[in-house]
């Protein structure tokens, strides 16, 4: 314990073992990154649809990390974020239209090297705010030289227009220096909702032009 506490008080990056630490998670962001690629590539080859749009990943930095653990009360220490957090590595796939977010997830999730630690459906239960998102928590093993590590991996899927409304939503929440009034909050919650209506639109004439399923 007392090695626990002393380590802990430094920071993150600097204790023994991190960069082996990020190492898994840059390699476990490879693995499904270049799952996804695959299917993608593999929907070119056999049918004259695409649903990904595109494809983004992010590994936290030790800063926000550091932030996490502590705004959860878990010790930050690397043994503490490797136990309690799960989206050190980030993956987000934008998909065209609402039925490509769960066909998203089936694909990956029928990959038997692939597990489910959680789901988060926000496009079934949108938050508060509006947001809209499938998020997944999965497991993807990585192999090293001292063995595999099972490694977690944060997937975030959702359609252009879930992407449109929560990038411009983070914008003005995060970048701007004037605080956002409860009647901007209403307006951004009209404006995911005038977003999933589109969805549930474009998925209509989809369904209409498309009389097939792949
Ligand atoms: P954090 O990972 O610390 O955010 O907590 P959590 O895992 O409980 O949150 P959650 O799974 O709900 O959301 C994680 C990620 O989803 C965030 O880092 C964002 O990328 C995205 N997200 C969640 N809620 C919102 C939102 O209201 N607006 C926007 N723009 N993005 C959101
Ligand atoms: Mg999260």
């Amino acid at each position: 314990m007392a090695w626990v506490e002393r380590n802990a008080i430094k920071p993150l990056e600097d204790q023994l073992g991190f960069g082996e630490f990020m190492h898994e998670y840059t390699s476990a962001l490879k693995e499904i990154h270049t799952k996804v690629e695959i299917l993608s590539e593999d929907f070119a080859v056999r049918h004259n649809y695409n649903p990904i749009h595109h494809v983004e990943r992010r590994l936290k930095t030790a800063a926000s990390l550091t932030e996490k653990l502590g705004r959860l009360d878990f010790d930050i220490t690397i043994a503490s974020a490797r136990e309690n957090i799960y989206d050190v590595a980030g993956v987000r796939i934008v998909v065209n239209f609402l039925d490509d977010v769960y066909k998203m997830e089936e694909m990956l999730l029928a990959q038997n090297d692939i597990s489910l630690i959680s789901k988060k459906d926000y496009i079934e239960n949108p938050k508060e705010n509006g947001y809209r998102s499938l998020h997944l928590a999965i497991r993807v093993p990585v192999f090293l030289l001292n063995g595999w590590a099972s490694v977690p991996v944060e997937v975030q899927i959702r359609t252009v227009a879930m992407d449109f409304w929560a990038s411009l939503e983070h914008n003005l929440r995060y970048k701007q220096c004037n605080e956002i009034t409860p009647t901007m909050n209403l307006e951004l919650k009209a404006c995911a909702e005038v977003s999933a209506t589109l969805d549930k639109r474009m998925q209509k004439i989809y369904n209409e032009i498309y009389k097939f399923n792949y």
